[in-house]
């Protein structure tokens, strides 16, 4: 069976005693509630990771994760943060290929291909995010953007390197909108790059994969979302800010 992750984005969102806050009552809530074996992560802003893993260190249920790493390992490169570097305070994930990272910096396909190397070298966990704009879609490229993404992004990696990712599929228009993919459409795509691993890899890999959806998800709509085959949790923005609505999602999975 593959894991079940719910993974919280936090953005460029709270400060750092907010940020400790929102943790400890997430925490709090999942001793309290979870009784699947679901895995939460949270995916805060550099300046929490530390602290985030000393307070959750005694619970397994929780990994932390960052939210950006840069490709080089270290070197002259005035305000990054590498990969090593959040290997070193306990952080396990970290998310790649974000849409925002993509859109507002510039990542392309080539250079997230070296971010996901610089994580897997530093025994991370890659969140590799894909998917596709409203015009994409609207223009029925969806699925051709999608495999672009797939192929000069990570099907660069040996087997055993790449079954050790997990991928984000998160339409860009569904993203902080409001407007949710319906579960059909989710699970469409989910399927999609489900076959196109199986193709690349084997089945074994593509049915061991966690893919998870993004997209305005919330406790109202996580449970359908859910239940398709496909969908192996969430990459949650918004609701991962409010611990009882990131809690809720994850509970799904009880
Ligand atoms: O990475 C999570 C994400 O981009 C979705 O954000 O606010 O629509 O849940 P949101």
């Amino acid at each position: 069976m593959r894991k079940k992750i719910v993974a919280g984005n936090w953005k460029m969102n709270l400060d750092y005693t907010e940020g400790l806050t929102l943790f400890s009552e997430v925490i709090n809530m999942i001793k309290d509630e979870v009784t699947g074996s679901q895995q939460a992560v949270v995916c805060s802003p550099f300046i929490h990771l530390h602290s985030l893993v000393q307070l959750g260190k005694d619970y397994n249920k929780v990994s932390v994760g960052a939210q950006n790493a840069h490709q080089a390992e270290a070197g002259a490169y005035t305000g990054e943060i590498s990969s090593r570097m959040i290997k070193s305070v306990g952080a396990e994930y970290v998310i790649i290929g974000h849409s925002e990272r993509r859109q507002y910096f510039g990542e392309t396909n080539d250079l997230l291909a070296k971010k996901t190397d610089a994580v897997l070298k530093n025994q991370l966990t890659p969140i590799f995010c894909i998917g596709e704009t409203l015009q994409e879609r609207e223009t029925e490229k969806h699925f051709e953007v999608i495999k672009s993404q797939l192929l000069e992004g990570v099907f660069h990696l040996d087997e055993t390197a790449f079954a050790k990712l997990v991928i984000a599929y998160e339409p860009v228009w569904a993203i902080g909108t409001g407007v949710t993919a319906s579960a059909e459409q989710a699970q469409e795509i989910h399927a999609f790059i489900r076959a196109e691993i199986a193709q690349k890899y084997s089945q074994q890999v593509a049915d061991d994969i966690t893919i998870l959806y993004g997209g305005s998800c919330n406790p109202k709509n996580a449970a359908e979302l859910f239940a398709k085959g496909d969908i192996d949790g969430g990459l949650i923005g918004g609701a991962s800010l409010k611990s009882r609505d990131f809690v809720d999602i994850l509970k799904v999975f009880n």
